[in-house]
C-alpha cells in the first residue's frame, strides 16, 4: 500500500485501532516524552499504538510519536504489508530499488521561513529525558549529499538545538553523513544538510537502515513504497528534499567548527555523555500548513527506536547472509527487542547442511553485525516465540560442546561491557538437532489428529482460538526429521523444509 504522506498513512493507523489521539493539554518539556514512555512500559506489545497530541502547550502544531514503530505490527501497517513479510518485503527492495522523482514543488514549501526570521522554539520539540537532558533533539532523517559523486544519504541522526539557529549534528566517521560532510570539509567548503521531520512511512523505515554506502535510502524508499518517493530541491541548500515531508530544516554543516553536545538519553538504555559534534546553521525552515512534529521516542529499551532498528537489522542481516554469503538456507532471523535493536540477542533460522554449518553462520554474523548473542536454531522453530527458544537452548545445548566464545572483537563504543581496549565478546549457540545425533520423536499427537481434534473442539462450542503456526510448523518439521536419515540433511530435509515455504 503507498501512503502519500505521514497523514494518508495516520488514517490507516487509526483505522486499524492503532493510533490515539490525546486532546487534552500537554507540556513537550516533560509529559509529551513521559506520557509516551508508558506505551512501551505499560503495554505487552500487541497492544502498543501511536500517540498524536494534538493539544500541545505554546504552538498550534500536533506532536506525534511511536507512529511506525509502537510494535512489529505498526511496523508492519507502516510498509503496508502483514507482519510475517515483513523480511520478504526488505530482501525483494533491496534488491530493486527504485528512484525517487523530482516535482518542481510540493506541499512542503507551503509556507517558508527565511534564514533571518528562524527560530527552532518554534518547534514543539520535545524534551525526550526530561530533568536528564540538557537540551531538546530533533531526530528525524537527515539529508546530506556526497560533494563529488552528487549521492544523497540519508541517516536518523540525533540534532540537538544549541541556540535559535545552531545544531548539533550527532553523526561518527563511520556515518555515511559524516562522511559527506567531510566531502566538502576537505575543501573547507559547508555541507549542505536538510532534516526531514514527518515523511511517509517508508522513507523512515528506509532511513533507519544502516545500508551499504552508495545505496540511496530514497530509492529503498521507493521500493518500500512502491512508487517512487517525490523530491523537491530544497529553498536554500542543493539537496533534494521529500516533497511531502511535514517539516524541513535546511542548514550548513560547518566546514572546522565543533560544538559541545550536551549528553542525552541513549538507545542502550543509559545517559550518554557531552561530546565535541560537528554542527550546522539552519537557512531556512519550510513546512506544510499546520504541520504535524513527528519524534520518534528512543532511550530506555523497550522503545520506538529499538523496534525500527532492530526490524532493518534482522532484515539486512538476512539478507547479507542470503545474498553476499551464499547462506541460502537462512530462513529468517529475529533480533530481541533489547539495546538498541543493535547488541542484542539474534535468533537465526536455518537449515545446516553440513557438521558445524550452524557454527560457522553463527560466527560469520557475529563479525558483521553488532549483535552480541547469536543462537541458530532449526527451521521447525518459532523464533519469536520465547518458550520454543527456551525449549531448545535447555534441550539442544551442550554447553561443552554448542557454546563458542569469541573475544577480543571491537565492539560498539557504547557497549557497558567492554574493556579499557574497547574491546568485547560474543556468544554463539548451537541449538539445531546436529547431524550424526539421533533424536527421538516429538511428543505431540501426529497432526492429522490435532487437526481432527480442533475440529472437535469447534464443535464443543469451546473459546475460539486460530491455531498457531509455530504449532504446524514443529509438527511439520519433525514429522520430515523422522523420514530422512542422519535428521535429514544429506537426504534433503533442507530444501524439502525449504519448499514447504517457512
Ligand atoms: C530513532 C533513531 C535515532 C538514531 N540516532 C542516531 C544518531 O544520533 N547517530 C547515529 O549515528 N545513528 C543514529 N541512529 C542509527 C542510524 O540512523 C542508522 O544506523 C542509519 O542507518 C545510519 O545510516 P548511515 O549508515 O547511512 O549513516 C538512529 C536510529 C534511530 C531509529
Amino acid at each position: 500500500m503507498a501512503y502519500k504522506d505521514l497523514r494518508d498513512y495516520l488514517r490507516v493507523l487509526e483505522e486499524n485501532g492503532k493510533l490515539r489521539r490525546v486532546k487534552r493539554q500537554v507540556d513537550p518539556s516533560w509529559e509529551v516524552s513521559c506520557m509516551a514512555r508508558w506505551i512501551y512500559q505499560g503495554f505487552p506489545e500487541d497492544r502498543r499504538f501511536g500517540l498524536l497530541f494534538e493539544n500541545v502547550k505554546g504552538t498550534s502544531m500536533s506532536v506525534g510519536t511511536a507512529l511506525v514503530g509502537a510494535s512489529r505490527d505498526v511496523y508492519a501497517l507502516a510498509l503496508g504489508t502483514p507482519p510475517e513479510k515483513i523480511h520478504d518485503t526488505w530482501l525483494r527492495v533491496l534488491s530493486q530499488p527504485l528512484a525517487p522523482k523530482t516535482v518542481a514543488s510540493g506541499p512542503v514549501h507551503e509556507v517558508v521561513i527565511p534564514k533571518e526570521k528562524v527560530d527552532l522554539s518554534y518547534l514543539p520539540v520535545p524534551t525526550w529525558t526530561p530533568e536528564k537532558d540538557k537540551r531538546p533533539c530533533i531526530t528525524a532523517c537527515c539529508i546530506t549529499r556526497d560533494r563529488d559523486s552528487g549521492v544523497q544519504n540519508i541517516g536518523t541522526y540525533r540534532c540537538q538545538v544549541q541556540s535559535k539557529n545552531q545544531i548539533t549534528f550527532n553523526t561518527n566517521p563511520g556515518r555515511q553523513g559524516y562522511q559527506n560532510y567531510e566531502s566538502y570539509a576537505v575543501h573547507g567548503e559547508p555541507a549542505p544538510v536538510a532534516v526531514a521531520i514527518g515523511c511517509e512511512p517508508a522513507v523512515h523505515l528506509a532511513t533507519s537502515a544502516a545500508l551499504p554506502k552508495g545505496m540511496d535510502e530514497l530509492h529503498v524508499a521507493g521500493a518500500l513504497k512502491g512508487e517512487p518517493i517525490e523530491v523537491v530541491r530544497g529553498k536554500t541548500v542543493d539537496i533534494l528534499v521529500p516533497a511531502h515531508a511535514e517539516i524541513v530544516v535546511e542548514g550548513l554543516l560547518h566546514p572546522t567548527g565543533r560544538m559541545v553536545e550536551d549528553g542525552f538519553g541513549e538507545f542502550l538504555g543509559y545517559m550518554g555523555t557531552s561530546a565535541d559534534r560537528i554542527w550546522f546553521e539552519v537557512t531556512a525552515i519550510t513546512h506544510r500548513r499546520d504541520p504535524i512534529y513527528y519524534g520518534y521516542i528512543s532511550q530506555c529499551p523497550p522503545s520506538e527506536s529499538t523496534m525500527i532498528q532492530g526490524q532493518a537489522n534482522e532484515c539486512m542481516a538476512h539478507w547479507q547472509l542470503v545474498t553476499h554469503f551464499g547462506e541460502q538456507t537462512v530462513t529468517d532471523v529475529a533480533l530481541t527487542q533489547t539495546h538498541g535493536g543493535m547488541l542484542g540477542h539474534a535468533v537465526v533460522q536455518m537449515t545446516p547442511m553440513y557438521p558445524g554449518h550452524a557454527k560457522r553462520v553463527g560466527r560469520l554474523l557475529a563479525e558483521i553485525t553488532h549483535f552480541k548473542i547469536i543462537t541458530v536454531v532449526d527451521t521447525g522453530i518459532d523464533i519469536r516465540y520465547q518458550q520454543h527458544l527456551d525449549w531448545v537452548h535447555n534441550s539442544l545445548v551442550n554447553p561443552a560442546t554448542d557454546v563458542t566464545i569469541i573475544d577480543d572483537c571491537f565492539t560498539f563504543f557504547m557497549d557497558p561491557s567492554r574493556d579499557e581496549r574497547g574491546m568485547g565478546g560474543k556468544l554463539i549457540l548451537d541449538a539445531t538437532h546436529k547431524i550424526g545425533h539421533s533424536y527421538t520423536d516429538l511428543s505431540l499427537p501426529p497432526k492429522h489428529l490435532m487437526w481432527k481434534a480442533y475440529e472437535s473442539w469447534q464443535d464443543a462450542d469451546l473459546p475460539a482460538f486460530n491455531i498457531p503456526q509455530r504449532v504446524e510448523r514443529s509438527l511439520d518439521w519433525h514429522a520430515k526429521r523422522l523420514e530422512c536419515s542422519d535428521n535429514g540433511r544429506f537426504a534433503g530435509l533442507g530444501t524439502t523444509v525449504r519448499r514447504l515455504k517457512y
